[in-house]
């Protein structure tokens, strides 16, 4: 931010940010350019790409929730081609550091997109969307099993010397076995968390109100229980942690530094208004001034307990 005074860089495992306000993937389009400075965010994180072009999922692909909504988009993509030479080159004119969010259907796909994305001198680190249903067809994400998520993020990193960021799922019974799998197998960062399962029905068709008839709830409505996942994460692993899941606020966006953030995405609240980050951006920084904080990072982990 422009006040000299005041510190916002952070480091999320080797990457560092002029600032800890960043997009969620799938939420942020080169269309907003025309809205934000992208050189203002502290990073660029693109939709997740697969290896291979894809449809996505059936239509309504999106729907409001109380303080929410839920989105079954099935991330349509044009493929790690494309991808490569038209989506990523368009964003080296900003400074901000380009994050590529991968998805794929099996382990060794993964590691194969990795090792292609590693070849790219645009890309600053990757993001790792473990949280997408696996080959089998059985609608568990590769994230929900701490052994597979081991095995996964270890082959990555074989083949990949950037910065790996593991997006976890917050659909599990213990997401902390599953962090400190990431954090063993070579992870430099956990992004808590993606969206919760989910489902909502129209009682007049009686149709479920998403073709996929689940999909996946982000905004508000998730924010406590993010917060919590967080706190939790914090007190097992010892790389940074980037919190997504309801950040509309600078206030937000603290409360998850307090918790154990170094940083934060901001998905849903883009949606509502296309310059959200830049408002969050100065909200943070007037909650330093507020407080006197000279440097953001002295609030990570701070959240005071039993005094
Ligand atoms: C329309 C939409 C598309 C999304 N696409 C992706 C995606 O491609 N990859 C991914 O990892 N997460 C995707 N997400 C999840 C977001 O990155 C983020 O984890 C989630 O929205 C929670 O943050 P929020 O509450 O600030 O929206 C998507 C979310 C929405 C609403």
């Amino acid at each position: 931010m422009k006040n000299a005074a005041v510190n916002m860089s952070v480091d999320i495992g080797g990457l560092v940010l002029k600032n800890p306000v960043m997009p969620a993937s799938g939420t942020f389009g080169p269309e907003m350019e025309k809205v934000i400075d992208f050189n203002r965010l502290g990073a660029i994180v693109l939709k997740s790409i697969t290896m291979f072009p894809r449809a996505g999922n059936s239509a309504p692909r999106v729907c409001e929730t109380p303080a929410g909504m839920i989105n079954s988009i099935g991330i349509p993509s044009k493929g790690i081609e494309y991808y490569l030479e038209n989506s990523v080159p368009s964003y080296s004119k900003y400074d901000s550091p380009l994050i590529s969010s991968l998805s794929a259907d099996s382990i060794d796909e993964f590691a194969k997109l990795a090792e292609i994305v590693t070849k790219s001198n645009d890309v600053d680190a990757i993001e790792l969307n473990i949280s997408c249903p696996n080959l089998k067809g059985n609608g568990l994400a590769f994230g929900m099993d701490a052994d597979i998520t081991f095995n996964l993020v270890k082959k990555v990193r074989a083949v990949t010397d950037k910065p790996i960021i593991t997006k976890l799922t917050p659909n599990v019974t213990n997401i902390q076995e599953i962090a400190v799998a990431a954090e063993e197998a070579g992870s430099d960062c956990l992004n808590v968390a993606n969206t919760f399962l989910a489902m909502s029905i129209d009682v007049h068709t009686r149709k479920p109100k998403i073709g996929n008839i689940m999909g996946g709830l982000s905004g508000p409505a998730t924010k406590p229980i993010i917060v919590r996942l967080i706190y939790q994460v914090s007190q097992v692993v010892h790389i940074p942690i980037i919190g997504c899941g309801g950040v509309m606020s600078g206030e937000d966006a603290i409360e998850m530094m307090l918790a154990g953030a170094t940083a934060v995405q901001v998905g849903t609240a883009n949606f509502i208004q296309l310059d959200a980050m830049i408002r969050i951006l100065k909200e943070i920084e007037s909650y330093m001034e507020q407080y006197q904080i000279k440097d953001i990072r002295e609030i990570i982990g701070q959240v005071v307990i039993n005094q």
